[in-house]
């Protein structure tokens, strides 16, 4: 994957930078990233739209990976960023990152969490259901302040993916079903409001997705309520955000296209519908997350305990796990890893990686082929820079891991790793009766 290679000592490189010298510099586990292939990704995208004459943005879904450090190479790049939280949206703000640029998501936005988003003057708000619409309505006009918006709809498409992760099929939390009216309704509501802006809608279909179709079946059922509109309503929208969901390879079972490959397809759907219509074309906005930092982000582990099940599997455990990365326990995930201190030596033990949490499903990789193992070998388990950080907990108290950043040969720890004082750093002893009586 990208800038990785293997140097002079067998050591598996990452952007240049040896990876069991930084296993040793910030400790496992650790969180590396290869900086310079999210960069390439993040171009990727926006050229392909330059390349069809598509104006675009292309927004960092960040609930990928969400760090100040990112979120200003995500500003370095020029992308937008998509926040769902209060708490994203303040990490944004902290990395200085352009207001205008960011989107507000989510399907039950608070409304302290929208007076920030007014405070800072973000540059839209996806609502999502009729409560939000009230609430932002409230707000704009209690301020008299403007906000655009986007109308996040669910386009009865279903994707094949995980359960978990499949957003676009109508019996979802989120957004107005396109298809019995909620969509219409909720346009009617919102459109000729003197505080609010609608730029357009918004869809996500769902996540590691490889199928174009989808993509292309979503675009044209919102493309054919725009035009609805248009002739209805003599309303125009200005923005088409097809969200993310875009499949990257984390094994070699994995088969995605090129990401931008999706784009194309998206892009040509509404290059032909505009133009049968005489429509004019809208900006694309997409929000891809784990193919922007999905396979830049690798982590590192040393090996500590072994154990023999005879004749069965050779376990082999980790200092992190479900804590650092829930989704092999929660998705059934697959990933691929490699002996990054030996990998001039043959990789053909098979082993499973399992992780230090109380718990028997804690394994990371039921099937590696590592080589023979040894207490202290350094594993690298790849395509982890997607939901792993992201989703990481303190369960059993294990503290969070380190992420650093890798390009051209340098390293930065752009995340600190947890201390044993920041794991009880909100907890509060007991008082005594006396002082609860005082
Ligand atoms: N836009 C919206 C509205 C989303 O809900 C998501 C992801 C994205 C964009 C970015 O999707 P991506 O390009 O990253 O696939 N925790 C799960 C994935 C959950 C995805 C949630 N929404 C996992 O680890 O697979």
């Amino acid at each position: 994957y990208g800038t990785q290679t293997v140097n002079g000592k067998g050591h598996l490189t990452i952007g240049g930078v040896d990876t069991v010298d930084l296993a040793h510099t910030y400790g496992t586990p650790l969180v590396v990233y290869d900086i310079a292939l999210f960069r390439e990704r993040a171009q990727a995208f926006k050229e392909t739209f330059n390349n069809v004459g598509v104006r675009a943005q292309v927004a960092y879904a960040s609930k990928a990976f969400s760090s100040i450090a990112i979120y200003e190479i995500a500003n370095q790049e020029g992308l937008s960023l998509d926040v769902v939280s209060g708490g994203e949206l303040h990490t944004a703000v902290v990395a200085g990152f352009p207001r205008e640029r960011i989107h507000f998501h989510g399907n039950n936005k608070s409304f302290t969490e929208l007076q920030y988003a007014f405070d800072e003057k973000i540059g839209c708000i996806v609502i999502d259901n009729f409560s939000e619409i009230a609430l932002v309505k409230e707000i704009a006009e209690s301020r008299q302040e403007k906000m655009n918006v986007l109308i996040r709809v669910t386009p009865g498409v279903e994707a094949s993916t995980h359960d978990y992760i499949t957003t676009g099929q109508e019996d979802s939390k989120f957004g107005f079903d396109l298809k019995n009216g909620q969509t219409d309704k909720a346009f009617r509501q919102l459109h000729d409001h003197p505080y609010i802006k609608l730029l357009g809608m918004h869809c996500h279909i769902g996540s590691q997705i490889f199928e174009t179709d989808a993509f292309r079946l979503a675009a044209e059922a919102l493309m054919e309520k725009m035009i609805v509109w248009r002739d209805d309503y003599e309303f125009v929208c200005e923005v088409l955000n097809l969200g993310g969901g875009f499949g990257i390879r984390y094994t070699e079972e994995d088969q995605p296209l090129n990401p931008s490959a999706y784009v194309e397809e998206m892009a040509e759907v509404v290059l032909s519908l505009t133009r049968t219509h005489n429509y004019p074309l809208p900006e694309i906005w997409i929000e891809p997350g784990r193919s922007l930092v999905g396979d830049a982000g690798t982590s590192l582990y040393t090996v500590g305990s072994m154990k023999e099940v005879p004749g069965v599997r050779t376990y082999i455990a980790v200092d992190g796990g479900m804590s650092d990365n829930i989704r092999p326990a929660l998705y059934g995930a697959k990933y691929t890893a490699v002996t990054a201190n030996r990998m001039d030596e043959s990789h053909e033990k098979q082993v499973t990686i399992a992780g230090k949490c109380c718990e028997s499903g804690d394994k990371l990789i039921e099937e590696a082929h590592l080589v023979e193992p040894a207490e202290g070998d350094i594993i690298a388990m790849f395509c982890t820079g997607a939901y792993g950080y992201s989703m990481a907990s303190n369960y059993n108290r294990l503290p969070k891991p380190a992420v650093v950043f890798c390009e051209n040969g340098h390293h930065q720890l752009v995340v600190r790793r947890e201390t044993y004082e920041d794991v009880v750093r909100l907890d509060i002893p007991l008082q005594s009766v006396e002082q609860l009586e005082k």
